[in-house]
């Protein structure tokens, strides 16, 4: 697997750029197989609430910053819903296999231009923790539901990186979120006030619930962290916080059966745009 070289990563005034680009490219080796480890993980309680929320027959969906599109097919195919319109910054992991209903829309959801139709469910998982303004971008995506249409929200929340105790796993993991915010401007620290965004942006029925995978030695979360802290190597490096044995130290860790460290989770809300107009 190619692994980056901190040397390439820019510094500077620059400031934060764009997922995608100084981190996790889609173009490098094993990018689409390292977003499917993270849906192995995710999509059946990702898909649980969905149904829970009413997928349905008949239904039109917007899936923001689809990946490899895992939670675009189940809908199709296990809930049976109209179509799904996948939007993703770079649809190439879209690309392959057909299915009926899904539609790939190569689009960056921040531009102001981005104007997809409007929608019965709209869905984003671990897409607005990497994007500026989040209070903004749930704005927008409320604004993308029809009447009685519902959003459902996913994104990253650390429970314990900073309270448990200092291990080369918690380390790695404080480096990660450091150096993912220092390089692409990644932010998990407005995720458990995602619910307050929802009321603001007008959603009522606002509930959320935290999914969080047991750290077991070849578990697809170990090797989810493992493969994501390869590709975010530089970044990591570049926090002075840890350095390249820190980090396959770390990995040690997550292959030990002696390590009881906890995972990150997934904070999933979700809330309705009223049916009629307040
Ligand atoms: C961590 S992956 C999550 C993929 C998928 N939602 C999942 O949970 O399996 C983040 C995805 O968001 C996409 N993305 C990031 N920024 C975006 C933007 N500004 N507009 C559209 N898609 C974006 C990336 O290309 C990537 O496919």
């Amino acid at each position: 697997m190619a692994r980056e070289d901190s040397s390439r990563i820019p510094r500077g005034p620059a400031g934060p750029g764009l997922y995608g680009e100084r981190v996790f490219r889609p173009q490098d080796e094993g990018e689409a197989e390292r977003i499917d480890l993270g849906a192995l993980v995710y999509d059946a309680s990702t898909f649980a609430r969905l149904r829970e929320l009413g997928a349905g027959p008949g239904m039109r969906c917007l899936d923001v910053g689809a990946g490899t599109g895992t939670v675009a097919r189940l809908l199709l195919r296990e809930a049976g819903v109209a179509e799904v319109v996948a939007v993703d910054r770079d649809i190439r992991f879209l690309a392959g296999e057909r299915v009926a209903g899904l539609t790939a829309l190569e689009a960056d959801v921040t531009s102001p231009g981005f104007s997809p139709g409007l929608f019965d469910l709209v869905h984003a998982r671990f897409v607005l923790m990497h994007l500026p303004s989040p209070a903004r971008m749930v704005e927008r995506l409320a604004g993308l539901l029809v009447p009685g249409g519902v959003l459902v929200l996913s994104d990253a929340v650390d429970l314990t990186t900073e309270s448990a105790p200092r291990t080369p796993y918690t380390t790695a993991m404080r480096a990660m979120w450091l150096g993912l915010r220092e390089t692409i401007g990644t932010d998990v620290s407005w995720v458990p006030g995602c619910p307050w965004l929802m009321v603001a942006a007008g959603l009522e029925a606002v509930a959320a619930e935290i999914h969080v995978p047991p750290l077991l030695p070849g578990s697809p979360i170990s090797r989810f962290w493992a493969e994501t802290w390869d590709r975010a190597r530089a970044a990591m490096v570049g926090t002075g916080l840890v350095d390249d044995a820190g980090i396959d130290e770390a990995k040690r860790c997550l292959e030990s059966p002696e390590y009881a460290g906890m995972s990150p989770g997934m904070l999933t809300t979700w809330g309705r745009r009223p049916a009629t107009p307040s």
